[in-house]
């Protein structure tokens, strides 16, 4: 049995938690839209042609912010092909995942699905094709009230209230040479200073977020970061971070530790943007949008791979990348999203790329039902538990070696705490794979009351770490009760079994 022990105290935040840490990503890219959120004539397809199982399983997800159209799709999107009447929009060639868009899905419909899924909407421009102007006259469309060309358009559309949309990201992945449009980050820096300065010219309430890295493996890692944030400092108020995470043969140690470099990956950018505030003489701080993370198994040999895909005829929303996802993968997902908590003074931005269907914790079946992936349980469960703020943690675990992220903690946690409803909510990951770790938790400052959750999920019995939700067995892994919490004075005590991520809720009371 590993053991560790865990620190915090009443004074020790790091910050209010940011509610679109828990956003998810829905790209025109395999049947993410079409067949995922949008399938008409499907049995469970309200009047738009939404699905309500898919609705429903969004809601229960939590997902708080929705970045859309993409993802690579965006930087060869034309904005206008998707609205006004459906038969009137064109059928377009989409070379970033090689496939036909008939944009029967556009703007309007995305902005109706997020009313009825209660998400915020963050919406990506095309800086690859496209540029300036695109870009203002995007703004217009969605936020201008009226008696300009594009607001009446959109009134003529159908919606005459402005979409009042305040988050925008300025391209995506622009470092990228499998990019449309990719760019220099000179050319790029400059380009978003100048869209990012006609979107404010038309609405000065945006938020913005310019491209950073594409993952923290680019030869230009850092000095991208440092050059677009010297053009766009003053414009912008977020740099993206994307990351994907998968286990590579068989090393599974290493893969479990993949939070250890999501960490650096933040703290370096979180560096290199205070270097070029101090540089700069800025006043404010670039906060981070970590708008793509999760674990990936890029498989260019699969048939819903892009790279397989690549060869074959052109086809609308074939299946790509359409991960089945293991316990494994669940523990990893609930250290990457403690990461992110922990690293909440910075990061305020997050989106799980993506919803359903491609890379997600929902699948959905054409014609068919929807389930939840073993990687829809932590995520749903600290999106809706993670509130009030995070506290500081202090960990003394046992540790494991890893040989592509070095040491790594065997016990992972983050902790929030809601003052007004006096909830404490733990979330804990044992990254061994064999032993259950004994785990100590001093709450500094609080008498422990009423445990009022306590629920593991954990390698089924009777199967390994492999285990999965499929179509025929779509609850195989889930959340079961953890036995043996106890909570008295400032101590909590529990035991993970092996490879495990667990949630404890309990009441808390001020010393
Ligand atoms: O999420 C899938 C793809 O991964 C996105 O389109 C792209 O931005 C990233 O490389």
């Amino acid at each position: 049995m590993s053991r560790a022990r865990i620190s915090i105290d009443r004074d020790f935040t790091i910050s209010e938690v940011p509610r679109r840490l828990f956003g998810s990503f829905v790209e025109h890219m395999g049947r993410c839209v079409y067949t995922g959120i949008y399938e008409p004539g499907h049995p469970e397809a309200d009047e738009q042609g939404f699905r309500k199982d898919v609705l429903a399983l969004t809601q229960e997800l939590g997902a708080t912010v929705i970045r859309y159209p993409g993802g690579n799709f965006v930087s060869g999107y034309n904005w206008e092909d998707g609205i006004g009447p459906v038969a009137d929009r064109p059928r377009r060639l989409d070379g970033a995942w090689h496939t036909v868009e008939n944009n029967a899905f556009g703007l309007h419909e995305f902005v109706d699905w997020s009313k009825k899924a209660g998400t915020e909407i963050m919406e990506a421009i095309n800086l690859g094709t496209r540029g300036v102007e695109a870009a203002r006259e995007i703004v217009e469309y969605a936020n201008h009230p009226g008696g300009t060309y594009w607001s009446d358009l959109r009134a003529k559309n159908g919606h005459k209230e402005p979409f009042d949309i305040k988050l925008w990201c300025l391209g995506n992945e622009m470092d990228g040479p499998w990019q449309i449009g990719h760019k220099t980050a000179h050319e790029y820096g400059r380009l978003a200073q100048e869209a990012a300065k006609a979107m404010r010219l038309v609405d000065p309430t945006l938020e913005l977020v310019a491209c950073g890295s594409s993952n923290s493996g680019m030869p230009t890692f850092g000095e991208w970061e440092r050059t677009v944030l010297t053009h766009t400092y003053e414009e912008v108020d977020y740099l993206s971070l994307h990351a994907y995470y998968q286990e590579q043969e068989g090393d599974a140690e290493s893969f479990l530790a993949s939070a250890v470099d999501m960490d650096h990956f933040i703290e370096a950018v979180v560096a290199t943007a205070d270097a070029v505030r101090a540089k700069g003489r800025h006043k404010k701080h670039i906060n981070l949008s970590f708008d793509e993370w999760n674990v990936w198994y890029s498989r260019p040999g699969d048939p819903d791979s892009p790279e397989y895909l690549a060869t074959q005829p052109w086809q609308q929303h074939p299946r790509v990348i359409e991960d089945k996802y293991n316990v494994t993968d669940a523990v990893v997902v609930g250290t990457l999203l403690n990461s992110l908590l922990r690293h909440s003074d910075r990061v305020k931005i997050a989106n799980q790329a993506q919803l359903v269907n491609v890379i997600a914790p929902i699948l959905a079946e054409p014609n068919g039902p929807a389930w939840r992936q073993t990687i829809f349980h932590p995520f749903a469960l600290m999106a809706s538990l993670a509130k009030g703020q995070v506290m500081r943690t202090e960990i003394l675990s046992d540790t494991v070696e890893t040989s592509r992220f070095g040491a790594a903690d065997l016990v992972d946690a983050s902790i929030t705490w809601d003052e007004e409803s006096g909830k404490m909510a733990l979330f804990l990951a044992n990254r061994g794979l064999e032993e259950a770790a004994q785990v100590q938790v001093r709450l500094g400052g609080f008498d422990a009351g009423e445990v009022t959750k306590a629920e593991v999920l954990h390698v089924p019995s009777g199967l390994d770490r492999f285990a999965k939700n499929t179509l025929e067995l779509p609850r195989q892994v889930g959340m079961r009760p953890l036995d043996g919490v106890a909570a008295a004075g400032d101590q909590l005590t529990l035991t993970l079994p092996a490879l495990s991520w667990a949630v404890v809720e309990l009441s808390v009371a001020k010393k």
